[in-house]
């Protein structure tokens, strides 16, 4: 076990971005009931996406991790989360087509409540109030009573995470999933998107290689691997008294593991070494995700990982950079470099959604083309200093939202009033999360022949 660790080490350390609760009696009380619960997920599970992650880390497979940016209670519903399931799963197919190696699905979903905020006060016209910090904390509407704190609404979200994992596991191993499907999952919207005939003939493809395979006996009846899929589930882990809530020891390695989610990660705001979210994070063993932003420096990040990940267990650690298009070239070599030099193993992922947001007409958007660039460069620099371009973070609905401008259907700044439904940040909406996958796929497709070359060359 970690050094002078316990779930609760982290409450003697600095803290940044805790809600201020007025009554901490009955913050105190919520916590002890939310300790009785049984956890959401299983040690077993998140040892398999560990597994899974170590595979990446050596070059042979591919994350891909994506959801709302906050999940909300308003929009829990039946259909958003098999319209998002859908649009995840049809980018998966894309992308393991594309790189021809396994894609590991790990969704932001089923816990993924808490928000870090740039300002504790919001403000408008002459009105200033706490800032809204996810529905986990408090509630979005811009009034006084909304925005105060409220424990009660933390076995809200652990409730809504139940129902929500419960139906993801449906989706994942009912036959929702089965590859046989791959044609019916074209969602409404994007089946006359400019995306659809690209999709369509990616699926016709894939039933074409399932008939093959049925005929010599290989079916969805006899192997799981084509009815079923992993997916696995994962959120920032921001609101340190939920997670100690939920921290449990496993029985049979007698490790303590976070039961809130299968994979948490720590944010660009709270990732000071030696500070509370870093402290919490080291001593479960879930794998954990790092966000990097343009404040880190290679030496920072080392001693970063070495606190998160002394034993250098590949799996363990997604280093999820997160730059902007316009400082990544100046920002991921250095990281690398630093990585490298010392031979840790981690995943490099791209979160081309947080260094690229900008106000438009009064909206925070995301302009689709700068997402692009981010990840064309991301793909680039790990091409150039030899290191694998392990995955991308996303922030996206399966719903057709307005919410990041451009894509194939351009939208611009004057649609985003049409459809802008998201609780924090804009979202791609599922055609252009799919547009972005047959990017992605065609540039894996690439590295792959280039790679190839120098192999035969
Ligand atoms: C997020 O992922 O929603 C987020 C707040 O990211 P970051 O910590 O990278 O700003
Ligand atoms: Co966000």
């Amino acid at each position: 076990m970690a050094q002078n660790w316990t779930p609760t080490s982290w409450r003697q350390k600095p803290i940044q971005q805790v809600p201020e609760y007025p009554d901490l009696a009955a913050l105190a009380a919520t916590e002890e009931r939310l300790a009785k619960f049984p956890p959401l997920v299983f040690a077993g599970e998140a040892r398999r996406l560990k597994a899974s992650l170590a595979n990446v880390a050596e070059g042979k497979g591919f994350l891909l991790q994506g959801g709302d940016c906050a999940e909300s209670f308003a929009e829990h519903g039946a259909d958003t989360i098999r319209d998002f399931f859908r649009a995840f799963l049809q980018m998966a197919v894309v992308l393991t087509f594309g790189a021809q190696q396994p894609v590991v699905k790990v969704g932001r979903i089923a816990g993924q409540f808490a928000k870090p905020r740039s300002s504790n006060i919001e403000k408008q016209g002459d009105v200033s109030l706490p800032s809204y910090r996810g529905d986990i904390i408090n509630g979005i509407e811009f009034t006084e009573e909304a925005r105060i704190p409220n424990p009660e609404r933390q076995i809200m979200a652990y409730r809504q995470s139940a129902a929500t994992l419960n139906l993801l596991r449906a989706f994942a191993m009912g036959g929702y999933a089965n590859l046989d499907n791959v044609h019916q999952w074209m969602l409404g919207f994007v089946k006359d998107s400019p995306q659809a005939e690209r999709y369509r003939k990616l699926a016709d493809r894939i039933s074409e290689t399932m008939d093959f395979m049925k005929a010599i006996g290989i079916t969805p009846e006899t192997n799981p691997n084509l009815r079923e899929t992993d997916f696995f589930t994962s959120h920032e882990a921001l609101l340190l008294g939920y997670e100690q809530a939920l921290t449990r020891v496993d029985s049979t390695s007698g490790d303590w593991y976070a039961t809130s989610g299968h994979m948490i990660w720590i944010g660009d705001r709270t990732r000071q070494a030696h500070h509370a979210h870093i402290e919490y994070c080291r001593g479960i063993k879930n794998p954990l995700g790092l966000k990097c932003g343009p404040s880190l420096t290679g030496d920072g990040l080392l001693e970063l990982i070495d606190l998160l990940n002394p034993s250098n267990e590949a799996g363990r650690l997604t280093l999820i950079c997160r730059f902007g298009h316009d400082k990544v070239a100046d920002n991921l070599p250095k990281l690398i470099r630093a990585v490298e030099r010392e031979g840790k193993k981690v995943v490099w992922s791209c979160d081309p959604m947080h260094g690229n947001t900008i106000t438009l007409n009064n909206y925070k958007t995301r302009p689709f083309e700068r997402i692009l660039s981010e990840v064309e460069s991301f793909f680039q620099i790990h091409r150039a200093e030899g290191t694998h371009p392990g995955g991308i973070h996303i922030e996206m609905t399966g719903n057709d939202v307005t919410e990041c401008t451009g894509g194939a259907r351009a939208l611009s700044g004057d649609d985003l009033a049409d459809r802008y439904h998201t609780h924090c940040d804009p979202r791609l909406n599922a055609d252009q999360a799919l547009e972005l996958a047959f990017l992605l796929a065609e540039r894996m497709k690439g590295g792959r022949d280039e790679k190839r070359m120098v192999v035969n060359g």
